[in-house]
């Protein structure tokens, strides 16, 4: 099984960025210990700041992988395009997100992904991404 997780802008600081939010653990770190232990899933990684790219990765996924997980970061708050992409796929896309986004601020309350995720995962940081892959297999 292939899966592609994409990560959105300012996730690529991991590790350095807000660790009492997002932890102490760079996102490469953890991303060997999930190759490591998922060892029959082919897991494709991408981070990027750029909403297009997003958009285009999301595209790209659908010709070769089973699923996406997908953290769009702040993205995830106002993107409709992103939101259209995961709409558009004709894959299952998993929402992620490291932190609780309901007990911080009320811009981050609100999905444009969410309704059109097949799951969703908030808040129970970068293992998160694992039960994601957990759900990914469970297809
Ligand atoms: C985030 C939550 C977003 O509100 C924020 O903009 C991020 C990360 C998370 O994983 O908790 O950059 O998606």
């Amino acid at each position: 099984m292939k899966i592609k997780i994409i990560n959105g802008p300012n996730l690529n600081l991991l590790g350095k960025r807000e660790p009492k939010v997002y932890g102490s653990r760079s996102f490469e770190d953890f991303l060997r210990e999930l190759r490591d232990k998922y060892k029959t899933v082919e897991i494709d990684y991408y981070q990027s700041n750029s909403e297009s790219e997003i958009v285009e990765l999301l595209q790209q996924a659908s010709g070769y992988c089973s699923a996406v997980i997908l953290n769009a970061a702040s993205f995830t708050h106002t993107s409709i395009a992103i939101a259209d992409a995961v709409a558009a796929i004709n894959i299952p896309v998993f929402e992620v997100h490291i932190s609780n986004v309901y007990r911080r601020e009320w811009f981050r309350h609100h999905s444009y992904v969410s309704p059109h995720a097949s799951g969703i995962i908030i808040g129970l940081g970068l293992k998160g991404y694992q039960l994601a892959v957990e759900a990914c297999l469970d297809l």
